[in-house]
Parts: C-alpha cells; structure tokens; sequence
C-alpha cells in the first residue's frame, strides 16, 4: 500500500501534517505535528463545529493537559466544560457512560454542542460512544494523548464500552470531525504504554507496508529515544495506512478486518490477564502466534516468524503466552471474539511481512499447539 502526504505546511517554525480521512460527508483532517496542542483553540474557533464543548478525559490525563486544554479554548473564545472519569480499563463501561451523560445534560449541553476526547484509548473511544448516542449524536474531536490513541483507535470511527464478557462488545461507528495529534505528549507517557503502541504501529508495518516495517527496524534507536521528526514520520505512516482501509471498509465488512491483525489471540490473551496485561503487550504476543499459525499450515516461510520476534523484541515486546495462562480458558475467550462468526473464529495471518490473508478456515488441531507454546 503506497504511503500519500496530503499536506505538509510549516506553523512557527514546526512542520505539521494533516491527512484527510476521505468518508464523503464524513470526512475529517488528521493534523500531526509537535507543539501544535497551543494551537487547537484557533484551530477549533476557525472550524465553527460547535460554541461550547465538554472535554472528556481521564483523572490522570486532566491533571496534565485537561485544565490547560479548557484555558486554550477559552482564549480562543470557546466555552468548554471539562469533565473527568477515573482513568482505566475498568471505566470503560456503559455505567460511566450514563454518569458523563448526566453530567453533560445537567451542564445543559445540546445538540449544537460538541465532545473532546482527551487522552488514550479508553478515553477516545467512551468519548465517541457517547457523541454518538447523546441527543441521538453530537460532534466530537479527537485529541489522543497515547501512542496507541494516535496510530490507531483514535482514527477510524470505532466507538464503544466493554461488557464483563469481553472488550468492545458494545458501540458504535461514529467519525469524529477532526484529529489533532501532538507528538509532544508522548513525553508524559509512561514507558510501558508508549512500547504497548509500538505494537500497533508495528502491525501496521507486518500487515500492510513491508517497507515501513524495514523502516520500523532502522529507526529503533530514534524511536525509543522520541525523536520528534522521526516520531512524527512514523505516526503520520500509520495514520495514511489506517485512512486508506477506513475510506474502504469503515465498517468493516471485509478489508478492514485486516487491521485485527495479532487481535484475535492478542484479545483472548488479554481477557485471560483479567485485562491487567498492557493491550499492545497482548496484541504482540498475537501477532508473533499468527505469524506461527501461518507457518504451521504451510501459508508463510519460517523468515516471517523470524522477522517479527526480531522487531517485536527489538521494541521490547513480550512474545510468548506466559505459561502460567490456562489455556482451556484462552480457547474459550476466542469463542466469544467479535470476529467470530458462526463459531468459526476467522484469523488474520501473515502470508509474508506487509501482506495478510483473513481466513476461518483453521483447524482446532492447528490452534491448539500455537495456544500450547
Ligand atoms: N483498531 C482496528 C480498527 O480500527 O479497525
């Protein structure tokens, strides 16, 4: 897949660049640069989506950027409210959803009012879920504060809250109008999560662009040392990657799938922590298990599987199931993924480095022994 850039300009001596999300009526600009948080206020007032916003984002993430998010906003002239949820995985649930809504129509916020997302995942997604379903849906920005946030959940639409039964099993898709991504943020990120969004981009590379997954192997050093310009290269990559699936399947009725890559057994190995092991640790747990479940029934050379536990480590990423993990309960958390259908579990495995083939056409006997490592 070739990599496009859209639009590069240079604001105050930093170059940013937006990328279009082309979706017809939904279309809405990714602006990536460094610094460019100051920036959003202006940005926003010139944009005209709403008067007033509430800005959505975890306790931990409002104590860094939150008040200094509502100060810009309100120097550009825009109201805003910021109202914050205990930060984690465990928030994600419809309860807080109905507690943020009571909270924004108690603030007397309607339908010509719009959302911000501020922060990782859980925010950005609980974020878009409710825009989607208060006063049947309101505009929302998002501004992902996580590497994972910027290379992956934060474009694309995907919105929604976690059941006991399993992640995501309640949402929607509903586009945001606008992205800003500040590299800069990263800088606050604990160590841990920021390795835990190299796995995404590195899916990126290992479904989609053997090119940018050599690139990924070259700039090691610049990446774990946050070298903005190198940084900003890399999110911007990923982002045009996401863009090009999302503007032809934004409801994943096929390609999109592709984009699960490492998740199907990264999800289950994921459930089977009780949700304590780091999404993108579980994800390059998965993407190392699909590479040798391709492997195994002859779709893939041994070099893929090489390749992969080479940069998956490279980046410090776990590649093994911890043995500890009771398998029995792992097949079962496969049975209950969203890309089950049928009870046929579909997989997306690696033909080679930057192409994938989606298939549920897998024998159990071949699932057990790359679940038994
Ligand atoms: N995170 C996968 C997707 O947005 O489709």
């Amino acid at each position: 897949m070739r990599v496009r850039i859209n639009q590069s300009i240079k604001v105050e001596d930093k170059v940013e660049q937006t990328i279009q999300v082309g979706l017809g009526e939904r279309s809405y600009p990714i602006t990536i640069g460094t610094g460019i948080f100051e920036h959003i206020g202006a940005r926003l007032k010139a944009l005209g989506f709403a008067k007033r916003y509430a800005i959505i984002s975890d306790d931990r993430v409002a104590s860094l950027y939150g008040r200094h998010l509502r100060e810009i906003l309100h120097g550009a002239g825009l109201d805003c409210e910021l109202i914050t949820f205990p930060a984690g995985e465990a928030s994600k649930r419809l309860g807080t959803i109905e507690q943020l809504a009571s909270k924004l129509a108690g603030q007397g916020l309607d339908r010509q009012d719009g959302l911000i997302a501020l922060g990782g995942g859980v925010t950005g997604d609980m974020t878009g879920f409710l825009a989607s379903i208060y006063m049947r849906s309101i505009c929302f920005i998002q501004i992902p504060t996580s590497l994972l946030a910027q290379v992956d959940s934060s474009v694309g639409g995907k919105t929604g809250v976690d059941l006991a039964q399993g992640k995501n099993l309640l949402g929607t898709f509903y586009q945001p109008r606008a992205v800003f991504i500040d590299t800069e943020v990263l800088h606050t990120l604990p160590r841990e999560e920021f390795l835990g969004g190299m796995a995404e981009v590195i899916k990126y590379g290992a479904s989609l662009d053997a090119d940018f997954f050599a690139w990924l192997g070259q700039k090691q050093k610049n990446i774990l040392g946050l070298d903005s310009p190198v940084i900003m290269e890399m999110i911007r990559r990923c982002c045009e990657l996401k863009a090009k699936v999302v503007e032809q399947d934004e409801r994943e009725g096929g390609l999109r799938r592709v984009l699960n890559f490492g998740h199907t057994i990264g999800h289950a190995v994921e459930a089977a922590s009780g949700y304590r092991l780091n999404h993108g640790f579980a994800v390059a747990i998965g993407m190392r298990a699909v590479a040798e479940l391709a492997i195994r029934i002859g779709l893939a050379d041994s070099s893929v599987g090489v390749e992969m536990v080479q940069l998956l480590r490279a980046y410090h990423l776990p590649i093994d199931i911890p043995p500890e993990f009771d398998r029995a309960s792992l097949r079962a958390y496969l049975a209950i993924d969203k890309k089950t259908v049928g009870g046929r579990i579909h997989f997306v495995l690696p033909e080679r480095i930057g192409k994938v083939r989606i298939t549920d056409q897998i024998e159990e006997a071949d699932i057990a022994p790359v679940l038994a490592r």
